[in-house]
């Protein structure tokens, strides 16, 4: 009801937003959380319900509004009020004397100027507008005129301030654009290409493009799930910053909570920035995100000014740009493996090549349009590339060295392991054809591989010491053919392997014994269910009471969800609705998997939850539920309505079960009813399907 927010919680609701801020900000920019992960989330859920309860207190700034918006249907265009500048290049020490020769002219002096030097971070540049410490706009450089308007996108990135406090020293700037780079980490990007690999999805060529397809995704829930960063490396337009020099500049940003590059030099002449230029490129492999050199910036604002901007780029800075680690060799095959959910991916066999100090023998090719577009054929000499930890890959061929030999690859009809037909699939919801194209048979001893080194991979059953080797010999000695036959693993079917002995049997059984309690989480993204991550996994876990509930799961009730889209429910809701999954799954409980619900979670569920009964009880009456869920704090009331939090449906439920379909209302069985009921009674964690 609009206005019946009394002041208290008005209160809390501020206090909540400010202590979110406060948190993201140690996590996310200072890399100094002091909150666990568990007790921010529990916060974070608080303000959710409360917006929930009172949408007048909807803000845009609420540290809720990360988790993105409803989609857009293009970006606006907005005119930068300062021109975004691009910067010249420079490849060696005398191109960067030659620049500092110039500056020293310009401003007709001898002495030493000083500069800051900082990481060229490999990203998208982007600008953020803030009107009295809030965000207002987050744009892209677009033409450097004119970029468009992704302050949704923006938003969701975790290292982006949504308000900013006044500092000490500049109180709160009523105009503040703060200019800096987006970037995706290696490690994120990695993980980002591995899941759209399991997924059948064409893979980012590297994290440079993988920032810029999540940063022009019109759906921001989308890029919420991508792990991009921010470094701030300057202002646009701004009003009351009394600042002097660049690195005054970067300092005030941090203290209103931007993240700087803390590699970043500060005042420093231009021999230093030649030993420092050394020192990066010595680092740069072992960074967290990849750079293509330096930027040197004339520290003095007032010296900037006064050498002002040649066409589109500013006099006073300059890139330093690393060498590439590209070379030319020449491709003898392209080999085609077999992924998880039977996606084929090519891979170059390369004839062996030094790449900055690594020898590069493969590479990878991403999908057969991208072969095609890029001309690429067996026997071309090619240009390969390595930027830092990422698998190296084919960047174009040299078609001028052709000798006619060459032939054109194209993608095998049938799957090179199992010999099935291969098909590009069409995707569910816009019917276009995939990038990738798969094998078909579920049963393809290379899909059945992959799926089970993922089930007892680290996120998933973490089976210690079932290494990648041990699954082929299990799956070629046809010892295994599923991840619920582990389960029923005994001494004389594993003895015989190679390489295995009586105590290594002895181990991997324990092992497997082991791995039998297994949390909610990790077993959903154990079953390397398309498009389900560990992400993905936590959320349903997270709303999803129990397993036996996933397999009645609707569409509606996974779209409840943030962060699951329609493509997520359809694949979810296909994955449970298949029969030989559910086999699969109940020959895993029968063998003794035993899911660890997170039982405090579930105790929460009851007090201030509104249930609706309905349909026969099997255990008890209606009124007996419905005396004990009030017992625990829940509300129980007679019809469905968008206020209900679940809906328990005995046999024989009809319209009420109907309805809270439509409404995408969590429905739950009498089982799961009991097991709420009695872990709200006892808190430790507990298993049942
Ligand atoms: S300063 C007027 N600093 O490099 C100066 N740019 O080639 C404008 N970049 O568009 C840019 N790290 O996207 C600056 N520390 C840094 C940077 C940086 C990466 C990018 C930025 C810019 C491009 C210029």
């Amino acid at each position: 009801m609009p206005g019946a927010i009394d002041s208290q919680t008005r209160a809390e609701i501020t206090r909540l937003r400010e202590t979110l801020h406060y948190h993201n900000h140690r996590y996310h920019v200072l890399d100094d959380p002091e909150i666990s992960d568990a007790a921010y989330d529990r916060m974070m859920q608080r303000l959710i319900e409360l917006e929930a309860t009172y949408p007048e207190m909807a803000s845009p700034d609420s540290p809720t509004t990360r988790v993105g918006a409803p989609p857009l249907s293009k970006f606006e265009s907005t005119r930068h009020a300062l021109p975004m500048l691009s910067l010249d290049n420079g490849f060696d020490e005398k191109d960067i004397l030659d620049f500092d020769q110039r500056i020293r002219k310009l401003l007709a002096t001898d002495d030493a100027i000083q500069y800051t030097a900082e990481a060229k971070i490999d990203g998208i540049a982007v600008a953020l507008v803030y009107e009295n410490g809030r965000l207002a706009m987050g744009a892209t450089r677009g033409d450097g005129e004119y970029g468009e308007v992704i302050t949704e996108n923006i938003k969701t990135i975790r290292s982006v301030p949504l308000v900013f406090q006044p500092s000490k020293a500049h109180g709160l700037p009523s105009l503040l654009e703060v200019r800096g780079e987006v970037f995706m980490g290696r490690e994120g990007f990695q993980r980002l290409n591995q899941q759209r690999l399991s997924d059948g999805l064409s893979l980012f060529a590297n994290p440079r493009n993988a920032a810029a397809g999540s940063l022009r995704q019109l759906d921001s829930k989308i890029a919420a799930t991508r792990p991009l960063q921010i470094f701030c490396y300057g202002v646009g337009r701004f009003s009351d910053l009394q600042v002097t020099s660049h690195w005054q500049m970067l300092s005030s940003l941090k203290e209103f909570g931007f993240k700087i590059n803390p590699l970043t030099r500060a005042r420093v002449t231009i021999e230093e920035v030649f030993d420092y230029y050394r020192i990066l490129n010595e680092q740069r492999e072992a960074l967290p995100y990849e750079i293509d050199g330096m930027v040197i910036k004339v520290d003095d604002l007032l010296l900037q000014a006064k050498l002002g901007i040649k066409s589109r780029s500013p006099r006073w800075a300059i890139a330093y740009k690393f060498k590439a680690a590209q070379e030319t060799t020449t491709l003898l095959d392209i080999e085609v493996q077999v992924g998880r959910t039977g996606t084929l991916t090519p891979v170059a066999i390369l004839s062996p090549v030094n790449l900055a100090g690594v020898t590069v023998s493969r590479a990878s090719l991403h999908n057969e349009d991208d072969i095609a577009q890029k001309d690429i054929r067996i026997g071309d000499t090619v240009f390969v590339e390595r930027a830092g930890d990422v698998i190296p890959r084919v960047v174009k061929s040299i078609p001028s060295l052709r000798t006619g030999e060459e032939s054109v690859f194209t993608m095998p009809k049938q799957c090179p392991v199992c010999g099935a037909d291969t098909l590009r699939e069409r995707n569910l919801i816009s019917g276009r054809l995939e990038a990738a194209t798969r094998c078909m048979n579920a049963g393809c001893p290379a899909q059945v591989k992959e799926n089970i080194k993922h089930f007892a991979s680290k996120g998933a059953f973490d089976i210690e010491g079932l290494g990648d080797k041990l699954v082929a010999q299990l799956v070629e000695k046809e010892a295994i053919t599923s991840a619920a036959d582990l389960f029923y693993l005994d001494k004389s079917s594993v003895i015989d392997l190679e390489r295995m002995g009586e105590k290594s049997a002895r181990n991997l059984l324990a092992a497997v014994e082991k791995s039998k309690r297994i949390t909610f989480d990790r077993f959903i993204f154990a079953l390397g269910i398309r498009y389900v991550g560990e992400n993905v996994a936590g959320l349903i876990a997270k709303h999803i009471p129990t397993l036996e509930d996933l397999f009645h799961v609707t569409k509606e009730t996974l779209l409840t969800i943030d962060g699951i889209g329609e493509v997520i429910a359809e694949s979810i809701c296909f994955y449970f609705q298949q029969a030989q999954n559910r086999r699969l799954l109940h020959r895993m409980i029968e063998g003794g998997v035993m899911i660890q619900y997170p039982a405090a979670i579930q105790a929460e569920y009851l007090t201030g939850k509104t249930f609706v009964l309905t349909g026969t009880l099997q255990g008890m009456t209606r009124n007996d539920a419905k005396k004990q869920l009030m017992a625990r704090g829940a509300k129980v009331t007679g019809s469905v309505s968008s206020k209900t939090d679940y809906l328990v449906a005995g046999d024989a439920a009809g319209s009420k079960l109907d309805k809270a379909k439509a409404l995408g209302i969590t429905i739950i069985s009498e089982t799961t009813l009991n097991k709420m009921l009695s872990d709200a009674t006892d808190s430790s964690p507990s298993s049942v399907i």
